[in-house]
């Protein structure tokens, strides 16, 4: 027996709202995935109008988050969080989602949808790619600050292994040199590596570097290979950062620390646009929130001194600069 159903004009629309094969593949897609309205045809192989008009008929009910970021719509439907919190609603969606996923329909959109987010990654690193020989003079006025370096300290013992996940042009990296034995910079951009080679191949100071390049959500490291992991700066290029997180937990030793260096949400809409960034800030609460869910415990939170001055900011929040916090975790012995 499902949970009170809501009354008969919302159910109405809710039921408007699953009564139609397309909008079923809709839900069953942004149930795994956040995708923009773009990705959203793609993966579905339907022009924008078509789905713009379920789009319409789903959002009646509310049944979709939206996040708007410059010229962008991003769009998920959270089922997860619905079927666990056990209303009407999710019994509901806990009963279809199994049906949902054993039409042949939504196998032919996974299997789209898996080139869409191919080509999602490709784009990050060909942005990546096309930036990295002017991305110092981008974050200069971030690099002179010492965030960055309250990051490194973490590390200070010569015996340590630690992975630059997301190096970029190696700002990280830089302040572990004497700090640590070895530090194994990883970056989805061959440009962006290529950039950390050149400036950190300058200060040769007895800490090995090595350069991987590959992809946050599929670490080129192997289980426990590191002491510690940093993640600067990165994790608000990414859809949501759990996978990235589940990595970090499985390539770091029982014992060892991870340190992820974000910033607060903004309102710094061309940063989407010129930086590449998905999210403008992440919650700290949501990220610290993240981090022990993915099995890190010792969880602490610590808003950095220093604030991030963007160049193009408007100019009060430029003045101000944006907030920056550090979140260490650490992996169970
Ligand atoms: C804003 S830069 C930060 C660089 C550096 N950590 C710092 O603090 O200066 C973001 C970096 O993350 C990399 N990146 C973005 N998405 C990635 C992904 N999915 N996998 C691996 N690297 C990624 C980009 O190529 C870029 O070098």
């Amino acid at each position: 027996m499902l949970k009170s159903p809501p009354d008969s004009p919302s159910l109405a629309s809710l039921l408007k709202a699953l009564g139609d094969p397309t909008r079923l593949r809709i839900l069953g897609l942004l149930g795994g995935h956040e995708l923009s309205v773009g990705e959203l045809c793609r993966s579905l192989g339907l022009s924008q109008s078509r789905v713009s008009n379920h789009l319409r008929v789903i959002r009646e009910y509310a049944l979709l988050t939206e996040r708007h970021v410059g010229p962008s719509t991003f769009l998920y439907f959270d089922a997860a969080g619905l079927e666990a919190g056990g209303g009407f609603l999710g019994e509901l969606w806990a009963t279809l989602a199994p049906e949902v996923r054993r039409q042949r329909e939504h196998g032919d959109d996974l299997a789209r949808l898996r080139g869409v987010l191919e080509e999602r990654r490709q784009n990050t690193r060909n942005f990546f790619d096309s930036v990295a020989g002017e991305w110092n003079a981008i974050g200069v006025d971030f690099a002179t600050g010492q965030a960055r370096q309250r990051v490194a300290a973490n590390f200070v013992d010569p015996q340590l292994t630690v992975a630059d996940l997301g190096c970029g042009t190696g700002y990280v990296a830089q302040a572990f040199l004497g700090l640590c034995s070895r530090v194994i910079c990883v970056d989805s951009s061959t440009g962006m590596l290529e950039e950390a080679r050149k400036r950190l191949d300058e200060t040769p100071v007895g800490t090995r570097i090595e350069y991987r390049p590959g992809e946050l959500d599929s670490l080129p490291l192997s289980d426990g290979e590191v002491d510690g992991a940093v993640c600067a700066m990165v994790l608000h290029h990414l859809e949501s950062p759990d996978a990235c997180l589940a990595e970090m937990f499985r390539i770091i030793r029982p014992g060892g620390t991870a340190v992820l260096l974000e910033l607060s949400p903004h309102r710094q809409e061309w940063m989407h646009e010129a930086l590449g960034d998905r999210h403008l800030g992440l919650d700290p609460q949501l990220v610290a929130q993240s981090l022990e869910s993915a099995g890190f415990v010792e969880v602490a939170l610590e808003i950095a001194a220093d604030r991030y001055q963007p160049g193009q900011a408007e100019r009060a929040e430029r003045e101000e600069g944006l907030p920056l916090y550090i979140i260490r975790g650490r992996v169970p012995r």
